[in-house]
């Protein structure tokens, strides 16, 4: 599933009937990745739509952008940018949003290249970089960060309760050299947490989790882009344009309860003070046969609401 003209996206129909694209639409692409989910969308939208990719990733928007220009007769922008950053660049290109989608996290051919140090599958350089020009890899970040630091962010990031002695165990194993491969990295995580009972997650998972979530700022620019949005929301309900269209519809594809959370407060709040309408009663999550296809599809929740104005659509 890593080659993009074969990569299939998580919850495609649910994510489809949300966002419910119409000829001559504008879409924004929060997360290009390999472009699965903008070629379904750029499908509806025929000749006179215009599709907006970003990526904080050059590699991935590059694929995302050869597959939808390679089957999508419209106007195609791609920008190599921080979604958080989108809303600006779109109000450059002189566009407003009929749809967004944010599939958060990142894509699996980024996990599978030990390159990146995503994965502590295979042995890597720790980077975990999505944009390899961003300051600060997790080697850095493994080397400078202090003990109690690194505690409150596998504890914060991992939600990991062994996350005390992880650190203190990187602390001890940093004195004797850098930590700089993911297969060290792992490794040391491994010994200090006790055998887990039984065929479980490995006891990686979750400071690897925590520490991609703070190389990539991940839940800060997330929280960036829930701002833009609810800002634009209520500059529409107050009859002032900007880079939504009005009844705009916004899709947001989350992995973990981190990311579900402020979606999910950042939308309850939009429609409680009526800039928005929920189009999906709760979270969206995928059927057995996607989970049975996809592993990654069962921590999949999506959550999609349509900003006030345009034209009406109900709750799914
Ligand atoms: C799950 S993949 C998206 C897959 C895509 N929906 C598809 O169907 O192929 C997530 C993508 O988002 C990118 N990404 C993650 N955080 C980002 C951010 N803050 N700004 C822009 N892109 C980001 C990653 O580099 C990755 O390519």
């Amino acid at each position: 599933v890593s080659d993009a003209s074969t990569h299939i996206p998580v919850l495609p129909a649910e994510t489809l009937g949300a966002l419910s694209p119409r000829a001559g639409e504008v879409y924004l692409d929060c997360t290009a990745g390999l472009g699965g989910h903008a070629a379904a969308v750029a499908a509806s939208l025929g000749p006179g739509g215009t599709v907006v990719l970003c990526d904080l990733d050059a590699g991935n928007l590059a694929r995302a952008e050869s597959r939808v220009r390679g089957a999508f007769a419209g106007t195609v922008h791609a920008i190599h940018a921080n979604f958080a950053d989108a809303p600006d660049h779109l109000a450059r290109l002189g566009l407003a949003a009929d749809m967004v989608l944010a599939d958060l996290g990142f894509a699996s051919p980024q996990v599978d290249d030990p390159s990146r140090g995503l994965s502590f599958k295979r042995d890597g350089p720790l980077d975990m970089r999505l944009n390899p020009a961003a300051p600060i890899s997790a080697a850095d970040l493994i080397a400078e960060t202090p003990e109690r630091e690194l505690a409150d962010l596998i504890f914060e990031f991992g939600e990991d309760r062994h996350a005390r002695r992880i650190a203190r165990a990187i602390v001890e194993a940093r004195r004797h050299g850098p930590i700089t491969t993911t297969a060290r990295l792992a490794e040391i995580v491994r010994g200090a947490c006790p055998p887990s009972r039984g065929p479980g997650i490995d006891a990686a998972t979750r400071t690897f989790q925590a520490l991609r979530i703070a190389v990539n700022d991940e839940l800060g620019s997330l929280e960036r882009l829930l701002r833009r949005i609810a800002s634009a929301g209520q500059e529409l309900a107050a009859g002032r344009g900007g880079w939504l269209a009005p009844g705009a519809r916004i899709a947001v594809i989350s992995f973990h309860s981190l990311e579900d959370r402020p979606v999910k407060r950042c939308f309850a709040d939009g429609v409680a003070r009526g800039w928005a309408e929920a189009l999906v009663r709760r979270a969206v999550t995928a059927g057995e046969s996607e989970t049975n296809a996809n592993p990654r599809a069962r921590s999949a929740k999506l959550r999609a609401l349509r900003i006030a104005g345009g034209l009406g659509q109900s709750a799914v």
